[in-house]
């Protein structure tokens, strides 16, 4: 049984009053469109096509750059048309499963047992009891609860509209039997469409036998059309990724304030505060606490180790029992060994702060490699950028750099070297040795401050 996916995503999504495609907005951190992808792609399909047409320019290129097929509907004229534009992608295939691209939450076992519902020849509707119905498809049934048809919101009468069994959208048809039924769509509807739905009336006439699937779950198949909704939808994602979390052993001191933008990797007794935001993919070994306020992308953290509160951490890798924060940066590049520690108003970059090496307090390390057992003074500077090039800094095992020191790269400070402080370092500093540049210290006698001229 082979199955191809059409994914349709080229309505106005005019509600959401925005200049960007409603499909490429963003739920937890992934476009709408990508969600369905995703899960789509899971299912293993033979073909996977998008349909696009409202704000293409935008969609075409990022589904292309992933090698996703696209199929252009350059003028809405409904679902049915829609589909029928993606006739290439799903004429060589048994089955074609049609998704939504606005349908975000839906999930892989759901389209599993839509899809392997009732036999093959069948027509598969996914469909959802709804407490407010507003708006969607309604399922028409008969005395034998057998689906007769799929009426819209607006060609319903009011007893219709009493109905709370919906269509999701998402179907599973005969790729045959679509190819010849699409031509005989019509448009004669309130909205003037070709309506995937009036495919169940026709099925119903040449006795083709129809299943359906009930979601239990109504934000699964909750479609966005306005911020309103997609601010629920958020919510809701939010809230099962952090159940996610809390079952996989890690403790949410309020899993209303963590949200989580990517895929998480983590090991047991986390401990993260309030307020933290995890982005890109990120790996959290066992005992790692973060605390309040935190943003977190695409990093490494090892066991142990302690991010206090306000701190910012990009494409980084954290040692086990390494501390930093608080208000500190660390930016792409950074590598910090074991039980190392970055304090406050710190910022790194492009480092790598060996075993046991210690940061405390105001300081710009960037485009460094440094040993071991190092202590780096308040407001030391690594001059990495002459106006034009960026050079490195190299810094020894058990060094001792004095507060208020700039290194100017690129430079070495050798093993066990102590630098004065308020050094400007320019060249060299030898193994062992105390390097200092400050001139000796004199009193001048018989000076005057300096005071304000009388009007
Ligand atoms: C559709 C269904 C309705 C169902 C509801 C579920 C039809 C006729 N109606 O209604 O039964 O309850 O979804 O959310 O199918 N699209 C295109 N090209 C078009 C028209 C739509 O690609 O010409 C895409 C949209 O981008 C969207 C999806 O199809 O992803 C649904 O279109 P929309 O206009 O939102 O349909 P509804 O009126 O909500
Ligand atoms: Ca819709």
């Amino acid at each position: 049984m082979s199955l191809s996916v059409i994914i349709l995503a080229a309505g106005k999504g005019t509600r959401m009053k925005s200049s960007k495609p409603k499909v490429m907005h963003t739920l937890g951190g992934k476009s709408l469109l990508q969600h369905v992808i995703d899960t789509a792609r899971q299912l293993n399909p033979c073909e996977l096509a998008v349909v696009c047409g409202n704000g293409a320019s935008e969609v075409v290129p990022y589904l292309q750059a992933q090698g996703i097929n696209t199929v252009m509907q350059h003028e809405q004229h409904g679902t049915g048309h829609a589909v029928e534009q993606a006739k290439d992608f799903f004429q060589k295939s048994d089955q074609v499963l049609v998704l939504y691209g606005d349908v975000p939450m839906i999930e892989l076992a759901t389209l599993q047992a839509l899809i392997n519902e009732g036999d093959s020849t069948s027509l598969k509707v996914l469909t959802a009891l709804l407490d407010d119905p507003t708006g969607y498809g309604r399922i028409v049934r008969d005395v034998d609860d057998k689906m007769l048809c799929i009426t819209e919101e607006k060609d319903a009468d009011e007893q219709t509209k009493l109905i709370n069994e919906v269509n999701t959208g998402i179907m599973c048809i005969t790729a045959k039997w679509l190819d010849d039924t699409l031509a005989k769509l019509d448009n004669n509807n309130a909205q003037g469409e070709y309506y995937l739905t009036d495919l169940i009336a026709m099925a119903v006439e040449q006795g083709i036998e129809i299943n359906s699937v009930t979601s239990e779950d109504e934000m699964e198949v909750a479609g966005v059309n306005n911020r309103v909704q997609l601010a629920e939808l958020e919510s809701y994602y939010q809230q099962k990724r952090a159940t996610e979390l809390m079952m996989a052993g890690v403790t949410l001191r309020d899993p209303a304030r963590v949200d989580i933008r990517g895929d998480m990797n983590v090991g047991q007794d986390i401990t993260v505060d309030i307020n933290v935001i995890f982005e890109g993919t990120n790996t959290i070994g066992d005992n790692v606490k973060i605390d309040a306020n935190c943003i977190i992308k695409d990093a490494i953290i090892s066991e142990g180790a302690h991010i206090l509160p306000n701190t910012i951490i990009e494409s980084s890798e954290i040692g086990a029992n390494v501390s930093v924060g608080p208000f500190a940066r660390l930016r792409p590049g950074t590598v910090l060994s074991a039980n190392a520690k970055v304090g406050n108003f710190v910022e790194i970059k492009n480092a790598n702060i060996g075993e046991g090496s210690k940061v405390n307090h105001l300081s710009y390390i960037g485009d460094t490699d440094m040993g071991s057992d190092v202590n780096i003074g308040a407001g030391v500077i690594t001059c990495n950028y002459d106006g034009a090039n960026k050079h490195r800094t190299t810094i020894g095992d058990h060094v001792f750099v004095g507060s208020d020191s700039q290194l100017v790269a690129p430079v070495t400070v050798e093993n066990g070297a102590t630098i004065g402080a308020g050094t400007t370092l320019r060249k060299n500093a030898p193994e062992g040795s105390l390097t200092l540049t400050k001139s000796e210290q004199r009193t001048v006698t018989g000076w005057k401050r300096p005071v304000k001229n009388k009007k």
